[in-house]
């Protein structure tokens, strides 16, 4: 691919998978890809702070400010295109995406998520809730997967997963601590491979 990388990272939570990208970038990882806006549903998030403090346009969009969907999918589309977003990155973004922006950004979209998915994922399945459900179930292993975003919850085609084993003693804070380190090395992974145009989308299933 030789257009480069106007990314929108949507976050909702502290920002470390943001930070690892913007890191990415920096450390010349990720060639020809710059984050160009930071977009939450949390006015406290720590990715808008992540944000502000490198100098990315940061954005709090909040569907309770706006009388109906229609308008908050409009702002969220007017940053978009005000940014020349062509990459959307989810981040520990606890909404679900209206089907008009996955459209509009269909196989631009990636999310990451704390699971081996397809097991655990899907509305509610995010930060400890996850590792609960990994230890309580009996799992031996869990660990982390980036994926293309259709309008289902941490659901598309897989893109990288890459496990770790549980401890005996394992706790829904150690294995988030273990897999939180997984995350910020695929997550740059997977946007190196979309930079470099190797994932290639036939029959829905990721060729690398
Ligand atoms: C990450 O662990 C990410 O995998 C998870 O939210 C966390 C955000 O952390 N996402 C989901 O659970 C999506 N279902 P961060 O704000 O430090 O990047």
């Amino acid at each position: 691919m030789n257009e480069g990388l106007k990314i929108a990272v949507f976050a909702s939570g502290k920002g470390s998978n943001l930070q690892a990208i913007i890191d990415a970038i920096e450390s010349g990882k990720l060639l020809n890809s710059e984050v160009v806006c930071v977009i939450s549903n949390k006015k406290d998030a720590g990715a808008l702070e992540i944000a502000k403090s490198n100098g990315i346009s940061a954005y709090y969009i909040a569907s309770e400010n706006y009388s109906n969907r229609d308008d908050f999918d409009s702002a969220i589309i007017d940053v978009l295109n005000f940014h020349s977003v062509n990459l959307i990155l989810l981040a520990g973004y606890l909404k679900l995406l209206s089907p008009i922006i996955v459209q509009k950004y269909r196989n631009r979209i990636l999310n990451i998520h704390p699971a081996l998915l397809p097991k655990f994922g899907g509305k509610g399945m995010y930060g400890l809730n996850v590792h609960r459900a990994v230890i309580e179930s009996g799992e031996k292993i869990s660990g982390a997967t980036v994926h293309l975003v259709d309008e289902e919850y941490d659901h598309g085609p897989i893109i990288i997963q890459e496990s770790v084993e549980l401890d005996p003693d394992e706790t829904p804070e150690s294995l988030q601590k273990k897999i939180q380190k997984i995350e910020h090395k695929i997550y740059p992974e997977a946007v190196k491979l979309f930079a470099e145009g190797k994932i290639k989308i036939q029959n829905e299933i990721i060729m690398k």
